[in-house]
């Protein structure tokens, strides 16, 4: 979910709603925004995106300097406009990222006294509290102090008070919040990028903070209610306007900034004349690292999958990798000295957050793959190498993905050369592989009809299966991965030789099996179970390049061509045709794009 508060001196409301979209990417089941007009909360709100609520707004306009706003990614209680935030009484409004974990008690000792509840919501239960506080002639600095110490979670608040009409309190524990500095006003919210039309000048919350704001600014305190001061920093977010251009999908454009956003996330740490890696320095030495434990969630878990194949491959480095909610709780073995490495778009999924938390209390030395600088993962982590993709609105990844992609190939082939299994001519050989992908990606995205050819086929099915081998594997995932976010198509990828152990039973002529079979070591194998596909009347498309491609076409319903490249970087460049394939069943089956049903861009709660 995404909060937004402020204190200003102009009418709130307005600019909460613009705050907001910029972040809708962390969820648009419900949206919802409270003020103070003259003394008194007021709220509006709505079901599904955010222009609901600006249509509200519209017929019903609110008024107020001072107030705060949300968009949420349901957690507890459906997505209504009843469970919308914010949340409260007559005496106080409340917005809430995060879970309340021990509400349930909560709310049983407050129906206890007699106090009636109008939600399912975790949240309405900090409501309930802190009303109770109120209700007894406490402060707001009071209540919310009394209401903190009860609350067990990880969550992110923010709260207005009536007859306080300068004043909100905002409060972090687990969840990131930053404070914005205006002239004569003071703001809140989820994230920088939120508050950059407003201001640059951003403190943020430290875990366990809670924070006074009013119109003269802003006093900090820590978890033991002692006063604190926090470091104002200067974000790099401009306040323009992130926007589609001519694109009709903020996928459709991500997409095509593949080209771009690799380059300049490759040429960060190689230099192009000598065609040598130079990484920053790293929070463990490569060389001698006796394992890395590798943690991601989703998309940015699959980028973490194939990271591990290079890093095995090419640095001979032993890796272990898990989904973070998996990783958490397995309790692996871990050695004295040993590195973690966590990739994450947005570096705020609560998940990959927690791995973090718990491998840095294991003394494992911790590096993050980043895309928002600042992010925290990026402050909390021993070491960032930050992939530069820009904002990424679309909710399922793309261009961040593959500038992952970019960062873990370079960081293997760095670690090859510290380790001492990677010579100087194989490196250079490597990196120039590397350094040629941008230019592939762009022809890549020049030919769309091929892949909108295949998605015609797709759109019909009701199942997919997604083959690939080696480093190709993970990029299978994600196709089918992608594929489901999109066009809740099922879909299911699978290693190409463990098809024979299962999947093979679903096949039939209904069921397209999409196979990534480029030319190299594996291409045989690859293509042997391929055809036990087709010889069971399974209709094969395949991804492949030119040498490969006159085989496939013996028994493949369909073969799209891809540049050829070093099997090195090939599963960077058939990522991109797999996330085009979705993106055109997708705009066929007329789903929503950008904003698909149930997901939201990055999840801030476990
Ligand atoms: C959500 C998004 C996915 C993303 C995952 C991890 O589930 O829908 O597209 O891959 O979170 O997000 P992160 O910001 O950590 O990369």
């Amino acid at each position: 979910c995404g909060i937004v508060g402020l204190v200003g001196r102009d009418a709130a409301a307005p600019r909460l709603l613009e705050a907001l979209r910029r972040l809708e990417y962390r969820g648009y089941d419900s949206a919802g925004i409270a003020t103070l007009v003259d003394g008194h909360v007021e709220r509006r709100r709505a079901e599904g995106k955010l222009i609901n609520l600006g249509t509200e707004l519209a017929r019903k306009p609110l008024a107020g300097t001072t107030g705060i706003g949300h968009t949420r990614w349901a957690t507890h209680g459906a997505p209504t406009e009843r469970n919308a935030h914010p949340h409260g009484t007559a005496r106080v409004s409340v917005v809430h990222n995060g879970i309340i974990e021990n509400y349930a008690e909560l709310r049983a000792e407050l129906e206890g006294q007699g106090i009636q509840f109008e939600t399912e919501t975790d949240t309405e239960t900090v409501a309930r509290l802190l009303d109770h506080h109120l209700a007894q002639g406490a402060s707001p600095e009071e209540a919310v102090a009394a209401t903190l110490k009860r609350l067990q979670g990880a969550f992110g608040l923010a709260m207005i008070f009536a007859g306080h009409p300068t004043k909100l309190i905002a409060a972090r524990q687990g969840s990131p919040l930053a404070v914005g500095f205006g002239e004569g006003e003071m703001y809140v919210g989820s994230d920088a990028l939120a508050l950059s039309p407003m201001t640059r000048r951003i403190a943020y919350l430290e875990e366990g903070d809670w924070a006074i704001l009013s119109d003269v600014g802003v006093e900090f305190f820590d978890a033991q209610d002692q006063p604190v001061q926090r470091e104002v920093k200067l974000t790099a977010y401009s306040g323009a306007a992130v926007g589609k251009g001519n694109y009709r999908h903020f996928m459709e454009k991500e997409l095509h900034e593949h080209p771009i956003v690799l380059g300049d996330t490759l040429r960060q740490h190689i230099d192009p004349a000598s065609r040598a890696v130079a990484l920053p320095p790293l929070p463990f030495d490569p060389a001698v690292v006796p394992k890395i434990t590798l943690s991601a969630c989703g998309s940015a878990f699959l980028a973490a999958q194939v990271g591990r194949y290079w890093m095995e491959q090419v640095a001979r480095i032993p890796v272990d990798s898990d989904v973070a909610s998996e990783l958490r709780y397995r309790d692996p073995p871990l050695p004295e000295g040993g590195a973690a490495l966590l990739v994450s778009q947005s570096g705020e999924t609560a998940d990959t957050l927690a791995v973090l938390r718990l491998l840095k209390q294991r003394r494992q030395h911790v590096l993050s793959v980043v895309n928002v600088a600042e992010s925290t993962m990026d402050r909390e982590s021993h070491g960032t190498l930050l992939t530069i993709a820009g904002p990424e609105i679309g909710v399922a990844s793309t261009k961040a993905f593959t500038a992952q992609l970019a960062v873990l190939a370079t960081m293997a082939l760095g670690f090859g050369r510290s380790r001492g299994v990677l010579s100087v001519q194989e490196e250079a050989r490597l990196t120039a592989a590397l350094l040629e992908v941008p230019a592939h990606a762009a022809t890549l995205l020049e030919h769309t009809e091929e892949v909108q050819a295949l998605a015609r086929q797709v759109a019909m099915a009701k199942d997919v299966l997604f083959l690939g081998r080696g480093s190709l594997y993970p990029i299978a995932l994600e196709g089918a991965l992608k594929l489901k976010e999109l066009s809740y198509i099922h879909a299911e990828g699978y290693a190409a030789g463990e098809m024979k152990h299962g999947p093979i039973a679903l096949i039939d002529q209904d069921v397209p099996v999409i196979a990534l079979c480029p030319s190299g070591p594996l291409f045989e194998k690859t293509a042997s179970n391929l055809q036990e596909a087709a010889a069971r009347g399974g209709r094969v498309m395949a991804f492949t390049d030119q040498e490969g491609a006159s085989s496939l076409r013996r028994f493949a319903e369909a073969v799209v061509v891809l540049p050829t490249v070093d099997p090195f970087v090939a599963p960077i460049l058939h990522a991109i045709p797999v996330q085009m394939l979705a993106y055109h069943v997708a705009v066929l089956k007329g789903t929503d794009v950008d904003q698909p049903r149930n997901l939201a861009k990055a999840v801030t709660v476990e």
